[in-house]
């Protein structure tokens, strides 16, 4: 497995989150706009996975911290990179940063269709508290899951 090298996203990484974005999520990216106000919306924190051996970033992620509670908004890979553990890396970083900032609960949703994503979130402790029926725009369900850091 590669070792992954992970920060804090800036304003200027935009442009690379936004090509990111768009190769992990394909018809279901948020988009260029959407992209951007994540970067500099209140609470919001967006990191970048880089190779450790050096390279562009091929993962990212936004969350938000809100009190005791917070949410992970997106997490995506490139393809090419995929199954390597940058998700995993991620996920890591994100939960070691909430327990930083008091955070004592983690959630997000998942589509149920998404296994790769939910077998990601079960490997790192989260559990399924809910389902939202047809949540998405193409009709699929969520499943709400929860972490207790
Ligand atoms: C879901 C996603 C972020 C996983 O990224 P990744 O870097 O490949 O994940 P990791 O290599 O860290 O995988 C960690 C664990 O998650 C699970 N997992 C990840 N991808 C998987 C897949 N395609 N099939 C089955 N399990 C998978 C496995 O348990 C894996 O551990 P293992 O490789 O030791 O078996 C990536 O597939 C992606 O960007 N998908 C498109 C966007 C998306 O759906 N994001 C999540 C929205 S909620």
């Amino acid at each position: 497995m590669s070792r992954w090298v992970i920060r804090a996203a800036r304003r200027e990484d935009a442009s690379a989150i936004v090509n990111l974005e768009a190769v992990a999520f394909g018809p279901a990216s948020w988009g260029a706009r959407a992209v951007a106000d994540g970067l500099t919306a209140p609470k919001v924190c967006a990191l970048l996975a880089y190779p450790e051996s050096g390279g562009e970033a091929t993962g990212f992620a936004f969350w938000r911290a809100l009190g005791e509670e917070a949410e992970i908004l997106s997490i995506g890979v490139a393809p090419k990179s995929q199954r390597r553990g940058a998700a995993g890396a991620l996920l890591s970083e994100i939960i070691e940063r909430a327990r930083n900032e008091g955070v004592r609960r983690l959630f997000l949703e998942v589509a149920v269709s998404n296994s790769a994503a939910a077998k990601l979130y079960a490997a790192a402790g989260f559990e399924q508290i809910s389902r939202r029926r047809r949540y998405y725009k193409n009709g699929g369900d969520a499943l709400v899951m929860r972490l207790d850091l």
